[in-house]
């Protein structure tokens, strides 16, 4: 996608669609108020939340179709809000054929310029997405080619984050749609060795055997029942020359939870393949981060494997032992997420990461209690989650913080190890799932971001697609330039 600024008065931008967005009882930019006005006078347009109406121009303007969108009440809209109206147009105008789009950038009272272009370009690459690149017939689609963003110099910085964030998610979404046939632990790592190449950023994959010198067991007691190697991935990211401090991101590759042999129903299991979101997550931020090149260093890690049953899989009743050398009761296998992450964890912790950040679609629980619109949060350090919280906010997510308070690990006691992977009836699972994670880092502050209930959709709407959405990318990119900042 072509994207780019242009600072032109918006009768000259010649695109198939210009997207001019008012709010709502509020007056439409003066520029294109006169085409306007038929659709406003029949009620078509009102400037409400998500309305989006083509308007033909006539050779009045240069663009050949003008596109009213909607933002709402002016007092209403933030940046989520920005994107999902961006990426409603877009869609909108592809549909009516455009394969050029361009949009006034428009002042909202309270955020800079910048900040505005960013969150609707963003959003526009978002809306875009489609993944279809296992259909045997590529059918001829329509497509938009451009964007161009109608604006002072005063946006091109945002026009630029928004960009390369919009593509990483959109690379993080591609991963997460990818089935467990194509996206083994292997293939997973051989994606972060092309991410890496291409961002100059160090990289080292640990196979099998390289895991079981490391000493990773409870990876490989996941791995123990597939026929797939499991794959260890290590980034790094030297934007302070390698002299630390170093932030730590690990993500769960688990690229197919079958439950194990404490096995899965089997509606619905088939779409465990995007049970590698969070490791999915980390490798778009990365990809994003070595174009935005923040001032800071990054240990990234991808805990990659398949979950599956079979002679030789790990058994509930177990008792194996990783990195960390806190023995584990196994009381299902079908909680291995936070299994495999306890080995990141430690590992980043062990190599000098002072502060971590770690994504996964670790529980069903999280459904329950937040739903889709935020991801749960669980931390073992106030300050450290709050600094990783506004960056959630700011990157145009949205999280809850779940408590950690010392009675939370009883909940996972065991009677015959350091602790169980399951905590005792279905009692507070998310926050279960993230103490167990805080268990194993050694005390380094440590902020765990469940996004089992954001990081796949199952419908489709006006905004996006259905299907993987790239949850917490964007969270990470904000980390990392909010460290960066940190650092100086
Ligand atoms: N990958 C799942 C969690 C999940 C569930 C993600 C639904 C997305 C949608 C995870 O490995 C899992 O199976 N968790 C168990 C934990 C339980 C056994 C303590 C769960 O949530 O049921
Ligand atoms: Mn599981
Ligand atoms: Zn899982």
């Amino acid at each position: 996608m072509n994207v780019r600024t242009q600072n032109l008065p918006l009768t000259d931008v010649s695109a198939d669609v210009l997207v001019v967005a008012s709010f709502e009882g509020a007056s439409i930019d003066a520029a294109v108020s006169a085409l306007a006005v038929p659709a406003v006078e029949a009620g078509d347009f009102a400037g409400e939340f998500g309305q989006t109406t083509v308007v033909y121009t006539g050779g009045q303007i240069k663009a050949r179709k003008l596109l009213l969108l909607g933002l709402g009440k002016e007092s209403k809209v933030d940046i989520r809000k920005l994107r999902r109206a961006a990426g409603m147009a877009a869609r909108a105008a592809r549909q009516s054929g455009a394969q050029s789009l361009a949009f006034a950038v428009p002042a909202v009272s309270g955020m800079v310029p910048a900040s505005v272009a960013q969150f609707m370009v963003e959003g526009a690459l978002h809306g875009l997405f489609r993944f279809e690149t296992l259909k045997s017939e590529q059918k001829a689609k329509p497509q938009v080619e451009s964007i161009v963003m109608v604006g002072g110099p005063e946006i091109e910085s945002g026009v630029t984050y928004g960009q390369v964030v919009g593509e990483a998610v959109n690379y993080t979404r591609a991963l997460n749609w990818l089935p467990g046939n194509h996206l083994t632990a292997s293939k997973l790592a051989e994606k972060a060795v092309e991410v890496c190449r291409e961002g100059c950023i160090e990289v080292e994959v640990y196979d099998k055997k390289g895991c079981q010198e490391l000493g990773l067991g409870l990876l490989l007691a996941v791995n123990q029942g597939s026929v797939e190697e499991p794959r260890f991935v290590v980034m790094r990211y030297k934007g302070n020359g390698g002299s630390g401090p170093w932030l730590g991101f690990v993500g769960k590759g688990l690229t197919f939870d079958s439950g194990g042999i404490s096995i899965k129903p089997t509606d619905g299991m088939w779409d465990m393949k995007y049970d590698m979101s969070g490791g999915g997550a980390v490798l778009g931020a990365m990809q994003a981060i070595a174009k935005l090149q923040p001032k800071c260093d990054i240990l990234a890690v991808i805990c990659a494997t398949d979950n599956m049953p079979d002679g030789g899989a790990y058994k509930p009743g177990d008792v194996i032992v990783g990195l960390s050398g806190k023995t584990v009761e196994v009381r299902s296998t079908d909680a291995e997420g936070r299994l495999i992450l306890a080995d990141g964890l430690a590992y980043a912790a062990k190599q000098g990461a002072t502060r971590l950040i770690t994504s996964s679609t670790l529980t069903g629980a999280v459904q329950i209690a937040l739903g889709p619109a935020r991801m749960g949060i669980v931390a073992n350090d106030d300050l450290w989650e709050n600094e990783v919280y506004a960056a959630v906010e700011e990157a145009g997510e949205r999280g809850w913080k779940l408590p950690h308070d010392e009675e939370y690990y009883e909940l996972f006691k065991s009677p015959i190890a350091d602790m169980s992977n399951t905590g005792t009836a279905r009692a507070a699972g998310t926050v279960v799932g993230g103490l167990f994670l805080m268990s194993h880092v050694n005390g380094t502050p440590c902020v765990h971001l469940d996004i089992a209930s954001q990081a796949w959709k199952g419908t489709e709407d006006k905004y996006e697609d259905a299907g993987a959405t790239g949850a917490a990318t964007r969270s990470f990119v904000r980390a990392a330039l909010k460290f960066a900042e940190g650092t100086r």
